[in-house]
């Protein structure tokens, strides 16, 4: 049976870290690291992941601020509320959570965040940066995955990371992060999705594989190889009448199946999701340090 890499101790060894360094911050340079999260419309699963970034953020001995913003927020006040944190110093990392309402376009949305206050890592500034392997703000679900395989001892170094999935926000920086030809990184990077015409043989070909492609359970043991090493970021809600509140939380990968070939992987959840929050709370931290 497959090691289970446990997102949730990673997670909050990093915590205590950065808690351990805000408080240094604090002492020494009298800073406290501020972080504003912008909130626009009631989406369930954005609100339950904003509390959990307040939270968290207070929790680091941070100033936190959430601002919620009705669903039909114009782009105009939006844009007014960022660069009002833009200005703001008490205000190191400002984050918008996605999506956003429709009417609202991403990409304005996000290049109006000052790139010195992207601790998303999602400005095309950061991204940027990310491809040409300069230092910045990297993306956090992607930074997390990095973590994940540090720390679990799994150094991507020399092996072939597949990662299916081509998003902004997790396969594109993530190809690019373990490309680099650095510490932590130096893969042979390919990116699968699911217009491949043999997607099964990409995925047979990982030694490690990063699912995000945001199907329940789509990938399966038969598909991998032996030994691989499985990060799943699907946080995919499925329907299931027996629990109480009617749904339970899957990845991309068939758990059971694949962790009978698998060497390792990460549980959905308690894998990847809660090394976000971590990352940004890390992210934030650098953004007062500079
Ligand atoms: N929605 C889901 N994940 C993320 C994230 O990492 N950043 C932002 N801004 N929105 C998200």
């Amino acid at each position: 049976m497959a090691e289970i890499i446990d997102g949730k101790k990673i997670a909050d060894d990093i915590k205590c870290e950065v808690k351990e360094e805000t408080r240094r911050l604090k002492e020494t340079k009298g800073i406290i690291p501020g972080l504003a999260v912008i909130l626009v419309g009631d989406d369930p699963a954005s609100q339950s992941y904003v509390r959990s970034k307040g939270k968290r953020s207070e929790e680091m001995g941070f100033y936190s601020l959430t601002e919620r913003m009705p669903a039909n927020t114009s782009e105009q006040v939006l844009l007014k509320k960022i660069d009002e944190f833009n200005r703001d110093p008490r205000i190191h990392g400002i984050l918008v959570q996605l999506p956003l309402p429709k009417h609202l376009n991403e990409q304005t949305v996000i290049q109006a965040i000052d790139p010195r206050k992207d601790v998303d890592g999602i400005h095309p500034m950061s991204i940027g940066k990310l491809v040409l392997g300069i230092d910045t703000f990297k993306s956090c679900t992607p930074a997390g995955i990095q973590e994940l395989l540090m720390r679990s001892g799994n150094d991507p170094s020399g092996k072939h990371v597949v990662i299916v999935g081509r998003s902004n926000i997790v396969g594109k920086p993530i190809a690019n992060i373990l490309l680099q030809k650095q510490r932590g990184a130096n893969a042979v990077v390919t990116v699968a999705h699911t217009g491949a015409s043999d997607l099964t043989s990409y995925i047979k070909s990982a030694d490690i594989l990063v699912a995000a492609i945001g199907k329940p359970e789509f990938i399966t043991g038969a598909m991998l190889k032996p030994g691989v090493v499985i990060v799943d970021v699907g946080i995919n809600r499925v329907e299931d009448t027996s629990l109480p509140k009617g749904y339970r939380i899957v990845g991309d990968v068939h758990f059971e199946s694949a962790s009978k070939v698998a060497k390792a992987v990460t549980p959905v959840p308690g894998g990847v999701g809660l090394m976000t929050v971590a990352m940004l709370l890390k992210n934030t931290l650098k953004a007062a340090m500079q």
